[in-house]
């Protein structure tokens, strides 16, 4: 057995669509398994920038089967667009599976989505508005609808019939707006999705998953967002509604924690955060604005900007503990190049004691103060280095100290958007 699960450590956007595409190469089978498309996994090859939201990063191999499982939330119409754009760029999804247990994502649900934001006012979330939230509400609530559904008229009938009346009373009434939710026509467009989509669709995508880890196959689990948006580990409320995190790998695909053989995390070499939410290490003005140019930190799906802060070693401490991680993939190292001070967070003060654990609570986390250690940069370009040896020096201590912080080790680190940016530690 050999599986591999690729996790986020920090607030998401870490770069895990390049780690994917990397390591996809020799597996036989990339699954995806939380979230939606509020997901945005940029794979440079050549001159073409692909933004994957739902489909698995792998798609780019054509032995590689792909697999949308379970745990993620689809909006039917997104997947089927982005099957089109690939289509258009000559990939065909040949190779492609999408479990019927996975929830759908309707129209009621973007709207909730925005009508809940609006109204909370200054606790805002900043969701992608995407409606994942309220899809996994429902989902958890027993009310969701399945991708599976859809091919049973009549329990689709009845399910829709429920949630527009309840969802109606709910955006009117509550939320006070002004609308009506057509339920002639979100059936129609959700039955011409079925059409669409049918040949993908496994009834247990678990069955096909462990059969293939049982007769020796790869299997490359690929996880969305970070392990600080986790609802159960991250900085809640101010989360997804998934578990992005490793064992969120099992639930959302069908596996056991036996299969696991090893857990990547990816770390960007600075910390980036959209959204509302705390941010202990957030470097505001210039400095911050700088880095968020030179690293192109503009969110891939909602395109809205991302604050940046210094690396934050409590943050990577937590990470590596709830994920289990095995090894890391440094991403995104190049954007620090050109700093003569970099300036790395080794632990929190709290009430003027040392802390170096990431509080969950966060009225505790608001009045924690980053303890900085500043390093040496190395001020020359390093993106077309193709050995770890030669590194510079300071870049070399830089990820040692990384290294040290997060208690894990390094086998992976990222120079530059493209493929072949990327240098293998051993
Ligand atoms: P939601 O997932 O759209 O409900 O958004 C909840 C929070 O997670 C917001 O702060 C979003 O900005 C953040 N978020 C969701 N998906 C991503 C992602 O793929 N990268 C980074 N942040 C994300």
């Amino acid at each position: 057995m050999t599986a591999t699960i690729i996790v986020g450590t920090q607030w998401g956007d870490e770069g895990k669509g390049k780690i994917t595409d990397l390591l996809a190469r020799d597996m036989d089978m990339v699954v995806r398994y939380q979230g939606g498309n509020n997901a945005g996994h940029t794979i440079v090859i050549g001159s073409d920038v692909f933004k994957m939201h739902l489909i698995p990063s792998g798609v780019f191999y054509p032995n590689v089967t792909c697999v949308i499982g379970n745990g993620v939330v689809i909006d039917p119409q997104v997947l089927i667009e982005e099957k089109e754009t690939l289509k258009a760029k000559g990939i065909e999804l040949n190779n492609f599976k999408v479990s019927s247990q996975a929830h759908l994502i309707f129209p009621y649900h973007k709207l909730l989505d925005k009508a809940q934001e609006t109204k909370r006012e200054a606790g805002r979330i900043g969701t992608t508005s995407r409606g994942i939230g309220p899809c996994y509400v429902d989902k958890m609530n027993r009310r969701g609808i399945r991708l599976g559904d859809l091919f049973n008229e009549s329990v689709f009938e009845e399910r829709l019939a429920w949630n527009i009346e309840e969802k109606s009373f709910l955006l009117q009434k509550f939320y006070g707006m002004d609308v009506k939710l057509n339920k002639e026509q979100i059936k129609d467009d959700f039955l011409g999705f079925a059409k669409i989509l049918r040949k993908f669709v496994v009834e247990d995508c678990s069955l096909l998953i462990n059969q293939a880890l049982k007769s020796g196959k790869r299997i490359l689990l690929e996880g969305a967002q970070g392990t600080m948006l986790d609802v159960d580990h991250g900085t809640y409320p101010f989360v997804t509604s998934s578990n992005p995190i490793s064992g969120g790998a099992c639930t959302g695909s069908g596996i056991g924690p036996t299969a696991i053989d090893e857990v990547i995390g990816v770390v960007k070499a600075y910390v980036t955060r959209v959204g509302g939410g705390p941010f202990p290490t957030e470097i505001h003005g210039e400095l911050g604005d700088m880095i968020r140019e030179k690293g192109g930190e503009y969110g891939a799906t909602t395109g809205r900007a991302r604050r940046c802060g210094w690396f934050d070693g409590v943050v990577a401490a937590h990470s590596t503990r709830v994920n289990g991680l095995t090894s890391l993939a440094i991403t995104k190292l190049d954007i620090l190049s050109d700093l003569p001070k970099i300036s790395v967070c080794t632990s929190y003060e709290y009430k003027g004691e040392k802390l170096n654990y990431f509080p969950l609570d966060l009225t505790k986390l608001e009045k924690c103060k980053p303890v900085y250690l500043e390093l040496d940069g190395w001020k020359s370009d390093i993106d077309k280095i193709k050995d770890y040896d030669d590194l510079p020096k300071n870049a070399k201590a830089y990820l040692n100290f990384l290294e040290e912080l997060c208690g894990a080790r390094i086998s992976l680190i990222s120079i530059g958007a493209e493929r072949g940016q990327i240098i293998k530690k051993s």
